[in-house]
């Protein structure tokens, strides 16, 4: 099999790990040794499903990914692509248990709405980390201001904000030390093709993916940080291709790549099959990805999920006719009682509350001081450590749950005091104020977002709440 690089400019996070892909080494994953790594603290790399699972009867996990900004641009086509009917994106597309898909957001302060964020995991779904400002190999403060932003501004809590990707898929081996510093559960950044399409396995013994940038050379070790490989699409010339493989060829070449590649892993080793999508670029391939999604959603044991729910089965796998009852997998939505600033619509009333942002964020300070106080109106008080986002009510400053049921605590490593206080001169920009990569669009330029109120309930947007309705 013959790799090579194709090259779209529209594509750049996807080609850059595809430059030379020859050189892959199969025999990396030697390194760790099954009897010392031991599961579930330590997992080995490692092609074939964990704890000697027989794949025919593991699940087919789907990881459906989006990147960059969650803004009022992009999350209706994240939307389009989990619905069960693009054209009516208030039905989900759901998994064999009838719960609505989740996918994972890797998301960035730059251009991003907070409303929006909340919104989107209030749904379900998950919240990654993809820096500040979009930033490739970055440093530690922007990798820690984006969790204190998204935490302070968007309610959720560091234990469920703990994945990683970086920008561009342009890391280092310093990154994996700043994400270890700051106790990552995951990265999902590496490349994997055939050879090396293995299950997330943990960084105790290093790197074995993307191994031709010299990466598994590296003397790696962040015991029991997980590494997703993000499997490639292999095209029939045998060139990989990872992120918005749809601009790559034609819908027709593009729809058989997909089965081709989905059909390898579904009769071959289960490993997740991913799509990789930056939503900016989304628009014109959505009735792409709803056909194939139809198609595969046809076989009983493929389950959509996050990344979140992925390692949640990798810590204790169970064959696909279980997964119905895991408790990662259910769906009951929390019945708070009363309209609250919690990215749900907690009375049906069709409309969710939005917020705005007074003070932009920035590497410098992440969590600026609102300059609406807690208490008075518009003011919004974070979430504390002792209670779930759902059940918070931000403008009241009360947890709304009331018994054991809903009750949480955050037991998450914090960010580091310093990572995002001073950090001087790395970005250079503050959020909102630079001009992004093409096809971004800043919606925190202006006025609008700086002189609004936090979950002003009044304020409703349409897309916004159609959107939620559905994700
Ligand atoms: C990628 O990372 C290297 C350092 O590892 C850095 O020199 C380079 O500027 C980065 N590229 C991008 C596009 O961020
Ligand atoms: C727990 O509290 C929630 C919210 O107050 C309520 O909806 C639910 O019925 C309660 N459950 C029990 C078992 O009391
Ligand atoms: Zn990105």
């Amino acid at each position: 099999m013959r790799y090579s690089k194709s090259l779209s400019l529209a594509a750049v996070a996807s080609t850059l790990l595809l430059i030379g892909l020859a050189a892959v080494q199969v025999n990396a994953a030697t390194a760790c040794d099954p009897a010392t790594c031991i599961h579930p603290a330590c997992v080995c790399p490692s092609l074939t499903p964990p704890k000697g699972l027989n794949a025919q009867e593991v699940p087919q996990f789907i990881t459906i990914t989006f990147d960059d900004a969650i803004q009022e641009q992009t999350v209706p086509m994240a939307a389009k692509i989990m619905a069960a009917n693009p054209d009516q994106p208030l039905v989900p597309r759901r998994n064999p248990n009838g719960c609505p898909i989740k996918a994972t957001w890797f998301a960035q302060t730059l251009y991003s709405d907070y409303a929006l964020i909340q919104q989107w995991y209030a749904a379900g779904n998950e919240v990654a980390d993809h820096t500040m400002n979009h930033i490739g190999a970055p440093p530690i403060e922007e990798i820690a201001g984006n969790r204190k932003a998204i935490n302070a501004f968007a309610g959720i809590p560091f234990s469920k904000l703990n994945g990683f990707r970086a920008p561009f898929l342009n890391y280092s081996e310093e990154t994996f030390a700043n994400l270890g510093q700051e106790k990552f559960l995951y990265d999902s950044s590496a490349g994997a093709l055939i050879e090396d399409a293995y299950w997330p396995y943990t960084l105790d013994h290093g790197v074995h993916n993307d191994c031709w940038n010299t990466i598994c050379d590296k003397p790696i070790s962040v015991p029991g940080m997980w590494e997703i490989p993000m499997h490639a699409i292999i095209d029939d010339v045998g060139s990989a291709h990872s992120m918005d493989v749809h601009l790559e060829s034609s819908a027709e070449q593009v729809t058989l790549w997909l089965q081709n590649n989905f059909n390898r892993h579904y009769t071959g080793n289960r490993s997740p099959f991913g799509i990789y999508l930056h939503p900016v670029h989304a628009a014109s391939a959505i009735e792409l990805y709803h056909n194939f999604f139809e198609s595969v959603s046809k076989q009983p044991d493929v389950w959509f999920v996050t990344n979140h729910q992925l390692l949640e089965w990798m810590k204790n796998p169970v064959p696909a006719s279980q997964m119905a009852d895991q408790p990662y997998m259910k769906c009951a939505m929390p019945a708070v009682g009363k309209e609250i600033c919690n990215g749900i619509d907690d009375t049906k009333s069709g409309t969710i509350d939005q917020g705005t942002l007074e003070v932009m964020p920035s590497v410098n300070n992440p969590v600026p001081e609102r300059v609406v106080p807690a208490g008075t109106i518009g003011g919004r008080t974070p979430v504390p450590e002792t209670c779930a986002m759902e059940w918070w009510d931000p403008v009241g400053a009360q947890c709304l749950c009331a018994n054991s049921t809903c009750t949480f605590t955050d037991v998450s490593h914090f960010p580091s005091e310093n990572a995002g206080t001073n950090a001087g001169t790395n970005a250079g920009t503050n959020a909102g104020a630079g001009v992004g990569p093409p096809g971004y669009i800043n919606i925190n330029e202006g006025t609008s977002s700086f002189q609004g109120v936090w979950c002003n309930l009044a304020l409703a947007i349409t897309v916004a709440a159609t959107a939620a309705q559905l994700l």
